[in-house]
């Protein structure tokens, strides 16, 4: 009794800054459906920005919110749904998207990533105090779980919209 592949929601996946909220937002507009960032539902739910969530509370406390949302909605259909850079890192995330959504990876390469680093908002606890050399180590070993959990990805220099259409044609939306 699972969803039709038509009424799945779409799950944007990638590190962060690589681009999931502005696609995930397209999306939604190009496919008519509901765009959800958890990231976003996280802080409504704290009434906080993530990085005081963090402060607070400790990543566990994230993590386990993270996951609550995301269980929740993935299960629905016609989403879009951006979620943080890190929730891939739960297996149970990664299981329940693979099972109900099509997950979509944006698939940043480094030199490009490194060019928007300056643009990425002090409210990313992760980046915070790390080194250029302990952020690649990161991005390279989360690359490898994005790699090896998705069912559509687009590459680098990806304009949002044309990620969008390509979309939709793929699923003859
Ligand atoms: C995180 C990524 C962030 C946010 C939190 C943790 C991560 O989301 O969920 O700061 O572990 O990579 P974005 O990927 O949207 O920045």
């Amino acid at each position: 009794f699972g969803l039709s592949i038509r009424e799945k929601s779409i799950v944007c996946i990638g590190f962060m800054g690589a681009g999931k909220t502005t696609v995930g937002q397209l999306l939604a507009q190009r496919l008519y459906r509901n765009f959800v960032d958890i990231d976003v539902e996280i802080e409504k739910e704290f009434a906080m920005p993530i990085s005081q969530i963090f402060r607070l509370y400790g990543e566990p406390t994230f993590r386990a919110k993270e996951k609550d949302l995301i269980v929740k909605y993935s299960q629905q259909p016609l989403n879009v749904i951006s979620v943080g850079g890190g929730a891939f890192l739960q297996k149970e995330i990664q299981d329940i998207c693979m099972t109900n959504c099509i997950v979509l990876f944006l698939d940043i390469s480094w030199e490009s990533w490194k060019e928007r680093v300056q643009l990425l908002a002090d409210n990313r606890p992760l980046l915070k105090d790390r080194s250029l050399e302990d952020i690649k180590t990161l991005f390279l070993e989360r690359q490898s779980i994005y790699s090896l959990n998705h069912s559509a990805f687009i590459v680098d220099d990806f304009k949002a919209q044309e990620a969008a259409d390509y979309l939709a044609g793929a699923l003859k939306l």
